[in-house]
C-alpha cells in the first residue's frame, strides 16, 4: 500500500521505517529539513536500539523516502498523523499546533480516496474535530493510537500487545486491517471502536502506568517514615497476579515526553468536559512524582553535611530512562539542576544523552566517563539505571571519590556489592538499606 507518515520524530520515524519493513511504500513527511536529510541518509537523529537497521533496510529497498514537501505525499491511500503534542508553555493542556499544522499541510492533497489515521496522543474529541476540518475534501478519518515505549520502539511497533482502530465505517477498518495484515496474521488482537474510545485508550493507559509508579513511590514515602523496605514490599505486591510486578519499581519516578504531559493534558481536557472530579486523583499522582525529586535532593544534601555549597556531586544518568537519549522532563537532570541551584558543583555522565543534556542544562558540568564524573565528589547519585552503571565495579569508582557515599535513586544497584567495596549506601524508600 502507499502510505504517508506525517511527523518523523520518535513515533513517526519508527512507524515509517516499520511500515516499509512490512512491505508498504512509505513517504515520511516533516517540516524539519535536518531531520529529513538525516533520515534520508539512513541516520536516526535520536538513540533508539535497532531502528537504524530497519531504516537502512527500508531505504535500500526503495520503499522508504523522506521529504519536507507535502505534495510528495499525494496519492498515498493512508496518511498517518505522528506529530508531537507537547504540553503548552502557558497551561497544562496539550499544544495541538503540530496536529493542526499537519492537517493544513495535507488539505491540498486529500481526496475521497484518502484515509487520515491519527496516531499521536491527543485530547479526546480531536479526531472528530479533524474529521470536520477535512470534510470538504471527502477524506475520511480514523484513530489508531500508538503505545510504543522509547528504547523498545521497533519491537513495540512490529509486535504490539494490541491494535486499536477507532473508525466510523467498516471500509475504513478494512483499510487498517490491510495495512497491519502481517501483524494480524501473527495473532495481534484488534479492538474496533469509536473515535472517543480510541483516543481515551491511549491517555488512560498512560494515566494508569503513571498511577502505578506513583502508588509505589507513595508507599516508599511511608517506608521512609516507618523503617520499611520498598524493594521487598514491591516484590511482594508484584507476586499477586492481580497487581503484577511491572511498573512497580520505586525510585525517582517518571519523566519523559509522554507520561508527565499526558496526565496533565488529560486533567485539562476533563476540566473542559466538566468531569474534572473524575481525574482529580491525577493531581496527586503528579505531586507524588515531583516530590521524589526534591526528596532525592534533600537526601543528597543531608549526606554531605547539610549544605551543598562548595561540595561536588557526581551524577550518573541524564536520560529520563535507560536505553534512550531523551532528556525531556528528565527526573535525573531536574535533580542535578536543583543541586546546582543549591550551590553544588554537579558533574554529570550519561552513556547516550550527553549532547541533549548539555544543550538544555549548560550550567552543569559533563564528564566523559563514569569514573571521571566521580573524581573528587562528596556523593555519587545514580539517577538513571543504565546497565553500564549497574555492572560497574564499585571499588574502581570508590578510589576517585572524596567521600564514598552513593544514593541509589532507582533502587538498581547491588547493595551488598557496594557495601563490601566500602561505600555508604542510601536509597529511596529503604531507610534500613
Ligand atoms: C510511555 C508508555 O510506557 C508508552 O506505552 C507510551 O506509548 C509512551 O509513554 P516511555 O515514555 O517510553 O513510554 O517510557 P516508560 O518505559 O513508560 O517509562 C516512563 C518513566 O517511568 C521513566 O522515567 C521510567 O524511569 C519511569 N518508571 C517506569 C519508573 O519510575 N518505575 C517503573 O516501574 C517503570
Amino acid at each position: 500500500m502507499r502510505l504517508s507518515v506525517v511527523g518523523t520524530g520518535y513515533l513517526g520515524a519508527t512507524h515509517a521505517a516499520c511500515m516499509a519493513e512490512l512491505g508498504h511504500d512509505v513517504i515520511g513527511l516533516d517540516t524539519d529539513p535536518a531531520k529529513v536529510a538525516a533520515l534520508s541518509q539512513g541516520r536516526v537523529p535520536f538513540w533508539e536500539p535497532g531502528l537504524d537497521a530497519v531504516l537502512q533496510r527500508g531505504l535500500a529497498s526503495g520503499r522508504l523516502r523522506f521529504t519536507t514537501n507535502a505534495a510528495d505525499a499525494s496519492g498515498a491511500e493512508v496518511h498517518f498523523l505522528c506529530v508531537g503534542t507537547p504540553q503548552r508553555p502557558d497551561s497544562p493542556a496539550a499544544d495541538l499546533a503540530q496536529v493542526n499544522g499537519a492537517v493544513d499541510a495535507l488539505l491540498p492533497i486529500l481526496d475521497s480516496a484518502s484515509l487520515l489515521v491519527g496516531k499521536s496522543t491527543v485530547p479526546v474529541g480531536t479526531a472528530a474535530d479533524i474529521e470536520e476540518r477535512v470534510l470538504a475534501t471527502g477524506a475520511r478519518v480514523a484513530w489508531n493510537p500508538e503505545f510504543l515505549r522509547e528504547g523498545h520502539a521497533v519491537e513495540d511497533t512490529l509486535r504490539p500487545d494490541r491494535l486499536v482502530f477507532g473508525v466510523r465505517r467498516a471500509s475504513d477498518e478494512a483499510i487498517l486491517r490491510e495495512v497491519y495484515a502481517q501483524l494480524l496474521d501473527a495473532g495481534t488482537p484488534v479492538l474496533v471502536t469509536d473515535f472517543a474510545t480510541a483516543e481515551l485508550v491511549k491517555v488512560s493507559a498512560n494515566a494508569f502506568l503513571a498511577t502505578k509508579i506513583s502508588f509505589i513511590n507513595a508507599m516508599a514515602e511511608v517506608c521512609e517514615a516507618t523503617g520499611g523496605d520498598i524493594v521487598t514490599l514491591s516484590k511482594a505486591l508484584g507476586m499477586d497476579p492481580r497487581i503484577g510486578s511491572q511498573f512497580l519499581r520505586a525510585g525517582l519516578g517518571f519523566g519523559g515526553g509522554c507520561l508527565p504531559k499526558d496526565i496533565r493534558a488529560f486533567m485539562a481536557r476533563a476540566g473542559e468536559l466538566g468531569v474534572d472530579e473524575a481525574l482529580m486523583f491525577l493531581r496527586d499522582i503528579d505531586d507524588i512524582n515531583i516530590r521524589r525529586r526534591q526528596h532525592t535532593v534533600d537526601l543528597a544534601i543531608a549526606s554531605i553535611g547539610g549544605s551543598a555549597e562548595g561540595r561536588t556531586v557526581a551524577v550518573w544518568g541524564a536520560a529520563f530512562k535507560p536505553d534512550s537519549d531523551d532528556v525531556r522532563d528528565s527526573p535525573a537532570l531536574h535533580v542535578a539542576q536543583l543541586l546546582r541551584d543549591a550551590g553544588a558543583r554537579v558533574v554529570v555522565h550519561d552513556p547516550r544523552a550527553m549532547d541533549n543534556a548539555r544543550s538544555l542544562f549548560p550550567g552543569l558540568e559533563y564528564a566523559n566517563t563514569p569514573e571521571e564524573a566521580a573524581e573528587g565528589a562528596d556523593v555519587l547519585l545514580l539517577l538513571t539505571e543504565w546497565r553500564d552503571y549497574i555492572d560497574f565495579d564499585p571499588a574502581v569508582v570508590q578510589q576517585r571519590m572524596r567521600q564514598a557515599t552513593v544514593i541509589d535513586a532507582r533502587n538498581a544497584l547491588d547493595v551488598d556489592r557496594w557495601r563490601a567495596a566500602g561505600w555508604t549506601y542510601r536509597a529511596l524508600g529503604r531507610p534500613t538499606a
